[in-house]
């Protein structure tokens, strides 16, 4: 079989950031700006890495965007009272706290503390509820699984009846939204994680094989069903050897070279499903400014 098709992320979230600054200028016109807040909480190199990216594209977008970087040693109450001001804050439409958040702080207080109509991160529970009950149009989506989402659209349509999908990883923030979205699009969906028996027998399934477990080229090529769709949501920092000089390069959850000769399409990493989780964080924070003019 030939190569499978490359599922290009960055360019198909350089298309969506076009159509948001559009959109953004039409809302200008009636007064409003979007405003995002980005939280980081300590010095995590690699969240610092995808908050500045945040910022650098809600900028590109015409968007009000701040950043709010917090101590490591905050304490619980003060964190609290940021995002309480950020609450009432008529310029702020979207609050994100970047996570994983010291453990000292409770992440579901934290989280369940952003109102819901600017939680576009679709963490808090009244929009999970909207979301496993399939009501996406009045909730906020995850970013990473709305991503994975757009590109398996792009490949398959939007209506998967009929088609397998098998996701690794049983996260909040990705598996568990992400089966949610293949299930409201008629896919029959398995949910696999660490206790799952004869996982490679499992994903071998998958029509469409979402891996989201965060362990470096865990899934190898004959786990993949000649065909499938392949969208690969792990981001690993992995240390390599080049010419004799050790160097670290990112590699996802997906053996990609293997993987790739069976797939009829895969997502790279980088390039893949990173610039598309952004996007998607953009479009949220659009909405919500979106919804204030319509009245909530
Ligand atoms: N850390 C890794 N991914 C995410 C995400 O989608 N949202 C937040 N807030 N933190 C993250």
């Amino acid at each position: 079989m030939a190569d499978a098709t490359l599922i290009d992320g960055k360019a198909m979230a350089a298309g969506l950031t076009e159509s948001i600054k559009a959109d953004t200028a039409v809302l200008a016109k009636h007064g409003i700006t979007p405003g995002l807040a980005v939280v980081i909480v300590g010095e995590d190199s690699a969240s610092q890495v995808y908050v500045r990216n945040k910022k650098r594209t809600a900028e590109s977008c015409g968007f009000h965007s701040v950043q709010h970087s917090v101590d490591r040693n905050c304490s619980q109450d003060e964190l609290l009272a940021l995002i309480q001001t950020l609450n009432e804050d008529t310029q702020i439409h979207g609050i994100l706290v970047q996570l994983p958040i010291p453990e000292h702080l409770d992440e579901t207080t934290i989280t369940q503390s952003i109102l819901p109509a600017k939680d576009v991160d679709g963490f808090h529970y009244e929009n999970i509820g909207k979301l496993t009950a399939g009501n996406l149009e009045g909730t906020f989506v995850p970013c990473t699984p709305a991503g994975c989402m757009l590109m398996i659209e792009e490949q398959l349509g939007k209506d998967l009846s009929g088609l397998d999908a098998v996701v690794i990883g049983r996260s909040n923030i990705v598996g568990k939204p992400m089966a949610s979205l293949l299930l409201a699009a008629n896919a029959t969906v398995t949910v696999c994680h660490s206790r799952t028996r004869n996982l490679p027998q499992v994903a071998r399934r998958a029509d469409i094989l979402v891996a989201a477990v965060g362990r470096a080229n865990m899934v190898k090529g004959d786990w993949v069903k000649p065909g499938a769709v392949v969208i690969d949501v792990g981001i690993n920092r992995i240390d390599v050897t080049i010419d004799g000089e050790a160097k670290s390069k990112l590699t996802g959850d997906v053996q990609f070279e293997e993987a790739a000769r069976t797939a009829a399409a895969i997502t790279p990493v980088p390039g893949g499903v990173g610039p598309m989780t952004i996007a998607m964080l953009m479009a949220n924070t659009l909405r919500a400014a979106e919804r204030t003019l319509k009245g909530g």
